[in-house]
């Protein structure tokens, strides 16, 4: 049985609710037009200010699902600007991005918060969206596989096998995020299966854990690259920034992520 496929929009500190409203409708309407037997799951990451908008819009769409970008790990308290799991599962979001790089790079996020959030988001049942990846100092000292399993083992930190039945991981060399400079697809292919060998060594059961992981590919995604980095086995979908804010684009990455699923039995 393949893993389920997830085609994942990062809206980033980009659009004003209304504009967000604006795309969510128009992504909402040409979803629709689709067939439906083959749609991956859909998930839209606008900023903490349009998730009312965005979910308020895509109220009962089973297939357009809304997550949100950041998050604290407590549940509330004395922490003057942050938001927790109960206040977004309150707006009716259900995936959270955990420690996406420009979270690492600018906000001090470490794998330490990233395994306190990815806690928090499993016991809200939050849906994780966990980012990890490799600038491109450590890619050019061939540190890739060290720093990339080192992230994802960071994060497992105390985290019960049993509990990782909703986790997705995306891959996002650092170096590949805006620069329109894409990761080779048999390369992501590979950093994306060596994601699934750290998972399954980290719990060392049978159960092979990580075989059960969707992991997307994210970094320059485009309707032009979407479909030969989703025809590889170890890639389940994708995460996309800068293509996800154009109706257009983001729709035919899911029109590939259809391809993937009416090739491949899905996970319900
Ligand atoms: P781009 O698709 O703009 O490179 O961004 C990728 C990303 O950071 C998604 O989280």
């Amino acid at each position: 049985m393949s893993r389920k496929t997830i085609i994942a929009g990062n809206w980033k500190m980009n659009k004003t609710a209304g504009e967000a409203r604006e795309l969510a409708r128009e992504l909402s309407a040409a979803v629709d037009k689709l067939s439906q037997k083959d749609l991956p799951q859909i998930v839209l990451c606008p900023t903490f200010t349009s998730l009312p908008a965005v979910t308020t819009t895509l109220t009962g769409n089973k297939k357009l699902a809304v997550g949100a970008q950041n998050m604290d790990y407590r549940d509330n308290g004395a922490f003057t600007g942050e938001i927790s799991a109960p206040m977004l599962l309150d707006l009716g979001v259900q995936y959270i991005l955990i420690g996406h790089s420009e979270r690492r790079q600018f906000f001090g996020e470490t794998d330490l918060t990233v395994n306190q959030k990815l806690k928090a988001a499993l016991k809200h049942k939050l849906v994780p969206i966990v980012c990890v990846g490799e600038s491109l100092d450590e890619r050019e000292g061939n540190l890739t596989d060290k720093v990339v399993a080192k992230q994802v083992a960071g994060a497992l930190q105390d985290i019960a096998e049993q509990e990782l039945e909703s986790l997705i991981i995306a891959y996002e060399p650092v170096w590949a995020i805006g620069t329109g400079k894409s990761c080779d697809s048999e390369e992501a292919n590979r950093v994306c299966g060596l994601i699934r060998t750290t998972i399954n060594e980290y719990y060392k059961t049978s159960g092979k854990p990580g075989d059960k992981v969707p992991v997307l590919y994210g970094g320059s995604v485009t309707p032009a690259n979407c479909e030969e980095q989703l025809a590889k086995p170890n890639i389940d979908g994708s995460l996309v920034g800068g293509a996800s804010l154009k109706a257009p684009d983001f729709v035919a990455i899911i029109e590939a992520g259809a391809k993937r699923v009416a090739r491949t039995p899905q996970v319900v």
